[in-house]
Order: structure tokens, then sequence, then C-alpha cells
């Protein structure tokens, strides 16, 4: 028969046991153990606390109370013990330095080249696979080969056309003999004097010029310059080996179209477009051509003989043409490209579309 005081007693027991043996358990399935026996369906708690019924009415509040104290108390163990074996879990994996093989992988990122470098890869491919062969030159240049040797000497109005920026160390004249080459064109001087004809040559590298930016100008962008001087070379090599060029890399069905124009290096100097391809000469509203049908896209010319002489060539003997082209405004064309400064910001969302 039970009576209020034995249940009491019992209840206590169950509590006071329970907790002692809640210390000495080592891992979660033992944890799980316990609670079926003192607070799963059969446990030793929740068979007292049913024999709580069993009492005379005006004892059951006592023996409930204690009986729900005694509940809590298990309970509130038993989440300690959890807390505490979850801690030590995870401070031996930590010294254990253990590989959990539970977490997710790390993405591999597929890296690509530049938009940049592949449309100079391609261009050097184009040239290269007629005969040119690709060699780079130094950025810091002097003004001799950035200028004088191309036939554009000190006071020349023709300088205005390179904004430059000069290497802040002087000369025993007193003057700057050194700056951040604005275009690739002193390789033509460096080139020729290094070696007789014939040569072919084609030279991507990057340039620096003085320059606010916006859309369409960078202080630093790349250029290609190529440059072939032999026996016997006429303006009909040059514009065979650039129409070529222009079908490579915007298609065959390209048309090419020659104006007139100045640069002290070349003589004569032209601008060469190819029509538009994205309008197919439809012209009205496109964006590319801005309603020309055509899109310049390089300066060119016969090297002027003044170049030859001033690297020693005989200039009776030897004549030559050169080019020289913006990838970046290329590549601006073949993709669609709004603003040339995207070719500089790094910004994945853009590089991660070529
Ligand atoms: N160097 C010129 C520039 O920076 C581009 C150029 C034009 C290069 C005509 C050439 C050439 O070789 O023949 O604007």
């Amino acid at each position: 028969m039970t009576t209020p005081q034995t249940l009491l007693q019992r209840i206590d027991t169950v509590q006071q046991e329970a907790l002692a043996s809640l210390n000495s358990l080592c891992n979660v399935e033992e944890v799980e153990e316990w609670r079926v026996a003192h607070l799963g369906r059969r446990g030793a708690l929740t068979l007292a606390l049913r024999d709580i019924g069993g009492l005379p009415a005006e004892d059951r509040p006592e023996a409930g109370t204690a009986g729900n104290r005694a509940k809590l108390a298990l309970e509130d163990g038993l989440g300690q013990k959890l807390e505490t074996l979850r801690e030590s879990e995870a401070a031996r994996l930590a010294s254990e330095n253990r590989l959990d093989v539970t977490l997710p992988g790390r993405p591999m990122l597929q890296g690509r080249l530049h938009p940049t470098s592949q449309i100079v890869r391609q261009i050097c491919d184009a040239f290269a696979s007629m005969g040119f062969q690709v060699v780079e030159g130094p950025e810091i240049e002097w003004d001799h080969y950035n200028f004088e040797l191309l036939n554009i000497p000190r006071d020349h109005p023709a300088r205005d056309m390179w904004n430059t920026l000069w290497i802040d160390q002087r000369n025993e004249a007193g003057e700057y003999p050194m700056l951040l080459r604005t275009h690739t064109s002193p390789m033509q001087a460096r080139v020729m004097e290094s070696r007789q004809p014939p040569v072919r040559v084609i030279v991507p590298g990057k340039c620096y010029r003085y320059e606010a930016t916006d859309a369409t100008h960078e202080w630093h962008f790349y250029q290609v310059e190529g440059l072939a001087v032999d026996d016997g070379i006429t303006f009909a090599d040059l514009k065979g080996t650039l129409y070529e060029f222009a079908r490579m890399l915007f298609g065959a069905e390209r048309k090419v179209r020659f104006r007139c124009d100045y640069f002290p290096f070349v003589e004569p100097g032209v601008d060469m477009s190819i029509d538009c391809f994205a309008c197919n000469g439809d012209r009205a509203g496109c964006r590319i051509c801005r309603d020309t049908g055509w899109i310049e896209i390089m300066g060119a010319g016969m090297v002027h003989p003044r170049v030859l002489e001033g690297v020693g060539y005989d200039s009776s003997k030897y004549t030559g043409f050169a080019f020289g082209l913006g990838p970046e405004r290329i590549a601006m064309l073949k993709y669609g490209i709004d603003d040339i400064r995207h070719f500089y910001a790094n910004d994945l969302r853009f590089l991660r579309q070529f």
C-alpha cells in the first residue's frame, strides 16, 4: 500500500540516485539510456509520478509538487550533461585536429585568362600565322626611342599627340630622358637596331599616358605594334597583311577601308577600318559604328625613311610597313563592352563573362 511518506521517500531516492549516476556517463548513448531509465515511459520517476494518483486526494498536491521538482531537476541535469559532453567532444576534435568529413567541400574555382590577354593572344596568333615573331620591350623607355628615333624630335608639335608621364630623374643636361612609354612603337627602333632585315615582328605590351579616364580612355592600356621591313616591301603588302588579319579576327566576310592619317613615323600614314560587323551596313541606330558603317581599328603606314636611317638601315634599299592597334578597343568592339575601365576594375562579375 502506497503511503504519502513512502512515495515522497521514493521520489527523493530516485532523484538522488539518478543525479549521482549522471556524473559517470561518458557519451550521448549512455545519457540516452539514462533518460529512458528515469524519465522514459517506464522510467523510475515516471512510475513514481504515476503512483501519485493512488494517494488520497488531500495528499496529492504535496507529492505532486515534489514529483514535479524532481522531474525538473532530472531534466536540468540531463541538459547540462549533454552540453558538457558536446563541449568536451568539440575540444577533443580541435586538439586532435580531426578532419570533419561531414563538412561541405570547398568549391574548386576555375581560373581563366583576362579578356585583354585573350584578345592579345588572338591578335598575336593571327600575325604569327603570317610569319611574324612576338617580341616584348621595356615599359620604362628613353625619350630617344619613344620619340626621337620615331621622327618626333624635341619641340615638334607632333609630341602633343601623346600625353606623357615622365620619370622624375634628370640627366646632366637637366632634361628628363625617361618616361613610361606612350605607345609600343619604340620597339620598332629597338628591334631594327638589333638585327638586319628581313624583320617581321609583333609587339604586345602595356602603355601609359597622362590622361583623364573615361569610358574610352585609360591612363594605362595595351597596344600591339607590328613591323615588317625588307627589300621590296610595298603598300600592297601592308594592305594584304592587315586585310587578312581583319578577316581572321572579325570574320571572313569583312571588308576593309584605308584612309589617310598622320603619324610622324610613317609616310604615307593611314587609318584602317573594317565594315561594321554589328549592323552589316544597315547603319541606322548602330551603337558600334555610330551610323557610319565603318569601325576604325588601327593606325598604319609605310615606315618613314628617317626612321630607317635613324637605326642605320639603308632607306634606298629597304622599305617596310608598321601598324599599331589597341587590343582593349578590339575586345570592346568584338564583345560589346561599353567601358574600357571594366578591364582594370578586377570585378569578377565582368571577368567571368569571358
Ligand atoms: N603608335 C601609334 C599610337 O600610339 C599607333 C600607330 C600608328 C602605330 C601608326 C604604328 C603606325 O606603327 O604605323 O597612336
